[in-house]
């Protein structure tokens, strides 16, 4: 409890800080690279390229599924715990135009690359589940949606070069449903099993 309300407090004050807790300067918020400069970098990295697990690289991720996250955590249709913590109150602030102008600046920058070293087994392991799923227990392919390289394309992400920790945590949200907003990746989540959905996120942070 304490730590949520010291957190609202810091959400509230990084919000003053951008000028986004009034309205009246909403205009120059429209402006999405100096507002990830002023903002969203405190948490996601400069550039988004973040250093920290908790925080989602959005560093060259498609401009599609960057409005479509956005526009979730505002409408509240992606719901996950740290969803509601961490994005809720910053996305409550975000126009249309704002939204679009944020998703074009992040979809530009160039995307982190992986990290290598990590288990060469479990690695090995994930990239065949990447490419061939898990036929045996229904689990489709991977880069059939988000690309032979996990480089992502319209509303299906970028995969590649994202924390490994995040990739799970996201992974265990679609299957408890509490990230109940998409479908397609509830049913992969529920075909996948722990050990499995491990060695594809040691894979993908190594890509
Ligand atoms: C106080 C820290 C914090 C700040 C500031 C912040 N974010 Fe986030 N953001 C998070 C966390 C934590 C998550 C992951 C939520 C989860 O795990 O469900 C996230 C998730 C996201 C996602 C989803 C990424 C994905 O791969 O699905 C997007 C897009 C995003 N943030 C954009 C922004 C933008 C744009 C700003 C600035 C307007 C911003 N964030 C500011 C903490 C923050
Ligand atoms: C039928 C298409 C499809 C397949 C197959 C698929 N995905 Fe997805 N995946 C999606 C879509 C669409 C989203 C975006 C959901 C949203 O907008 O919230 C997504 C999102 C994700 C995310 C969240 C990314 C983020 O930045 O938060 C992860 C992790 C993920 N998929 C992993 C996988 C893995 C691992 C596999 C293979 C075992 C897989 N996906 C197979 C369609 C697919």
């Amino acid at each position: 409890m304490k730590n949520t309300f010291a957190l609202r407090l810091l959400t509230m004050a990084m919000l003053a800080a951008a000028g986004l807790a009034s309205t009246a300067t909403l205009s120059y918020a429209q402006n999405g690279e100096k507002l990830a400069q002023q903002l969203c970098a405190s948490c996601h990295g400069p550039g988004g390229h973040s250093e920290s697990p908790m925080f989602p690289r959005l560093a060259g991720q498609t401009q599609e599924y960057l409005e479509n996250q956005l526009h979730s955590f505002h409408n509240h249709a992606r719901g996950e715990t740290d969803a509601r913590s961490y994005m809720w109150a910053m996305a409550s602030q975000l126009d249309d135009a704002t939204i679009k102008s944020l998703a074009e600046y992040y979809s530009h920058q160039t995307p982190t690359p992986g990290t290598p070293g990590g288990n060469p087994a479990l690695i090995a392991k994930g990239e065949d589940i990447f490419h061939h799923g898990v036929p045996s227990a229904g689990v489709p392919a991977c880069a059939s949606c988000h690309g032979a390289e996990a480089q992502g394309m319209g509303q299906f992400p970028r995969l590649a070069g994202q924390h490994e920790e995040y990739l799970l945590r996201q992974l265990g949200v679609f299957k408890n449903g509490t990230r109940a907003n998409a479908p397609m990746m509830t049913a992969v989540a529920h075909a996948l099993n722990g050990e499995e959905a491990q060695a594809v996120a040691a894979y993908l942070n190594s890509k």
